[in-house]
């Protein structure tokens, strides 16, 4: 990979003139947390926050050029030769054209310049953003008739395989299938997506970016993974029609108390419990209850801390913090967990007095000034023409 900087734009891109671009937006979840895996139901949707990636056909039959502007970072690779790399923001890129290549599609030679105003590492999936919006990219360039679904899979797919995050459907659904102004209730197990409007009268979701990731986060995510996998193979001994943690519910995990491990039955008790709340969360949204709605998103986060394990101090402290305002309904970690962002149910009025006292408290304790992102819902994926 070649480094560039920015008066020296790599040559190939010095005539570039773009035929769209596509507009791949980062995600929130409301809450529904690792349950995506478990063939369970999230509340996601996408946000004003994006990565812009503008597409052009260069002519050749598989010489393809990515230039990220963000990072200032050049590469090309061969469609005939696509393996991994061991720059791993690349791997997101290969990935996918693998996949659709897997799918028995054939896209041709492409340039792309991506910029990007979603902070990575930050649990909002500018992952998810980066594969899809390659995915949608290639669709619309070279016709590929790829359904808005298929490119959430094969981008998903991308991640196992290249990246090596076993993760769930969540992110790249969210990114892609998204509505303005609404939530996606999906069932992870059928892919059924119900949109919910995001009446959130008076009140605002702000994102309290950490600023820190804990290089747990990949190996213990696979490994919650593999936990949950392990409840499931144990339970289906018995009860061989049980396929995934959403066909078990509290009282017949209740059974399996005495024989599972404590670890492996805190992590089935948070799933089961998240799945359930996430359908309470849809109901007090539609009852305009946002009162509810917040102590179900504190209860999610209580059960990432103590039963999933998948929490760190500096998002308990943000969390612990905002209980002491009145004006926050709801806040709880957000994502995979091990750092990134809390997200914060909060009336409009109260946003400068909690954000200014949260960014001091913050930074007396971890002299670091969290990023404060306040996020709307909008529409997933999307091409303007240039
Ligand atoms: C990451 C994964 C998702 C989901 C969340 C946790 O964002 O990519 O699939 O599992 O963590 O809810």
């Amino acid at each position: 990979m070649e480094k560039q900087n920015n008066s020296n734009i790599p040559a190939s891109f010095r005539n570039f003139k773009p035929q769209f671009t596509v507009h791949a937006p980062g995600r929130i979840n409301i809450i529904g947390e690792h349950t995506d895996y478990n063939d369970g139901f999230v509340l996601p949707t996408a946000i004003n926050k994006k990565i812009k990636l503008q597409f052009s056909a260069n002519g050749s039959a598989s010489v393809c050029n990515i230039y990220s502007k963000t990072y200032n970072t050049y590469f090309s690779f061969d469609l005939q030769k696509i393996s991994r790399s061991e720059h791993m923001w690349e791997n997101y890129i290969l990935g996918v054209v693998n996949e659709i290549q897997k799918r028995g599609k054939n896209p041709e030679g492409f340039d792309c310049i991506i910029d990007s105003d979603l902070p990575v590492g930050a649990g909002i999936s500018s992952s998810a953003a980066l594969e899809c919006g390659i995915a949608f990219g290639l669709n619309e360039l070279f016709n590929l008739g790829l359904s808005r679904q298929t490119i959430a899979e094969l981008s998903r797919d991308a991640e196992h395989h290249y990246v090596g995050t076993k993760c769930g459907i969540m992110d790249q659904f969210a990114s892609v299938l998204s509505r303005e102004d609404h939530l996606i209730l999906l069932d992870c197990h059928s892919l059924e997506a119900t949109y919910v409007p995001a009446n959130f009268e008076g009140h605002k979701l702000v994102l309290l970016n950490t600023k820190v990731s804990h290089s747990l986060a990949a190996s213990e995510y696979n490994t919650r993974r593999k936990e949950c996998e392990e409840v499931i193979n144990y339970i289906q001994k018995r009860y061989p029609e049980v396929n995934s943690l959403r066909d078990v519910d509290l009282q017949r995990l209740q059974e399996f108390k005495n024989e599972l491990s404590e670890v492996l039955y805190k992590r089935a008790r948070f799933i089961i419990s998240e799945n359930n709340r996430v359908l309470k969360a849809v109901e007090a949204l539609k009852s305009d209850d946002l009162d509810h709605l917040g102590l179900l998103m504190y209860a999610s986060h209580k059960g990432l801390r103590d039963n999933y394990e998948v929490s760190c101090k500096e998002l308990d402290f943000l969390v612990e913090f905002s209980t002491n305002f009145e004006a926050v309904k709801g806040a709880r970690m957000m994502g995979g967990g091990f750092g990134g962002c809390t997200i914060n149910l909060i009336e409009e009025e109260a946003i400068d007095d909690f954000v200014q006292k949260a960014t001091e408290a913050y930074g007396k304790k971890f002299n670091i000034e969290p990023e404060v992102i306040i996020v709307t819902p909008q529409q997933g994926t999307y091409i303007t023409k240039n």
